[in-house]
């Protein structure tokens, strides 16, 4: 089955035409995953300014639906020597979109969580394109779509090929508005267990980002000076890890750090705080450490609570290689599998929108065609 999908919830404009295949353990076949990214135009907001999205989502959604299908029709013409030759521009245009839409089964578009008019760009973009080519549409819940991430083959075209005895598994969701774990006793069936009960590590990730003076989107340029810091050399909080529930808070962590700044500095609330960079580095590298080893620790103690076989992982902070290798390496100890997804799927794509579309199409899950910003699992 080829899926064409849309993805609009947030600063990331994605279409993607992926191929899907199977049942208990289904493929996937990443043709083209475009991703056209709005970091520079909300950079100097320090955050997503949702009408500017908007705007944005607006002027990329054709731009990148005539890409895709130019390069459809590329692979086309090299594959299949066709001999449509092009009268012009426009003519041309249509054509390849029409060639496009004819070797599509099904359309899918995120229809929440993210920003609401963000969402309706895809959404009302998605619905003119079923109507105009009698397609059926189907609506994906973002947070699948990181969930089911692992299933997409990386840049050398290999997945993780599931198995019975891959389940029951833990999934972790860490991304800018959400941190789940749920349990899934097969791909299809799962059921959340915890989640935060306030900041989620993306959003606490951002806000210290923006404390220490680093650049929108905090999440990598944390990472980054974290890596030249020392993590024992603040100990912050470790936010509900003597709970034996499996639920987060990253608030508190977020305002340790906010007074430690402000004891550092001797000033009142001002964002950021302008300090040393060494010193910078310690905090980012300590913040992380603390909000690491916190998911890590829960994760764990779910592994050993429903006997799981695998952890998966998704969402933005997936990137976090320290996150990563951490993981990784309390897995190994525990002998579980850790499944990350490929590099290229991590962060917001529509082809993770195909992914989680197509698991609902085997759960026979039908969702409705409107912006639904607090979506969740
Ligand atoms: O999944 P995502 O692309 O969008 C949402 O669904 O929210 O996640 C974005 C979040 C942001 O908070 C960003 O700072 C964070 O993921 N992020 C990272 C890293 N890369 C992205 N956080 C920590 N380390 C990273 N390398
Ligand atoms: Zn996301």
């Amino acid at each position: 089955m080829n899926i064409l999908a849309i993805e609009t919830s947030c600063d990331e404009t994605s279409i993607a035409l992926v191929k899907a295949k199977g049942n208990e353990f289904p493929t996937f076949t990443i043709h083209t995953n475009l991703v056209s990214s709005q970091i520079k135009i909300h950079r100097p907001f320090g955050g997503v300014v949702p009408n500017l999205a908007k705007r944005e989502h607006i002027k990329n959604l054709p731009v990148l639906l005539k890409k895709l299908a130019i390069k459809i029709s590329k692979s086309k013409i090299k594959n299949q020597k066709s001999k449509l030759q092009p009268k012009n521009k426009i003519e041309n245009e249509t054509n390849t979109i029409r060639a496009l839409m004819k070797k599509i089964d099904v359309i899918a578009v995120t229809v929440g969580p993210g920003l609401e008019p963000a969402l309706w760009t895809g959404i009302n973009f998605a619905k003119e394109l079923a109507k105009e080519y009698k397609k059926p549409l189907l609506g994906a819940n973002h947070l699948e779509g990181h969930l089911y991430s692992f299933l997409l083959p990386g840049k050398k075209a290999i997945s993780y090929k599931l198995k019975a005895k891959s389940f029951p598994a833990i999934g972790l969701i860490v991304s800018g508005g959400h941190t789940m774990l749920l349990v899934l006793s097969s791909l299809t069936t799962w059921k959340k267990i915890g989640e935060t009960r306030d900041d989620a590590i993306g959003e606490a990730y951002d806000k210290v980002a923006r404390m220490l003076g680093l650049q929108y989107p905090g999440g990598p340029e944390v990472e980054r000076v974290a890596k030249i810091g020392d993590p024992a050399s603040i100990k912050f909080p470790r936010p509900m890890l003597d709970q034996k529930n499996y639920d987060f808070s990253f608030s508190g962590l977020k305002t340790s750090v906010l007074y430690h700044l402000r004891d550092m500095t001797n000033h009142e609330i001002t964002t950021p705080f302008i300090i040393p960079e060494t010193q910078r580095n310690n905090i980012a590298a300590s913040f992380q450490a603390a909000a690491i080893e916190t998911l890590v620790q829960k994760t764990i103690r779910a592994v050993k609570e429903f006997n799981a076989h695998m952890v998966l992982i998704g969402g933005g902070v997936a990137a976090n290689k320290s996150l990563a290798n951490s993981l990784k390496k309390a897995c190994k100890k525990e002998s579980v599998m850790f499944i990350p997804p490929a590099r290229n799927v991590i962060t917001d794509n529509a082809a993770m929108i195909a992914a989680g579309a197509y698991i609902n199409i085997l759960q026979k899950k039908k969702r409705r065609i409107v912006a639904q910003s607090n979506l969740t699992l």
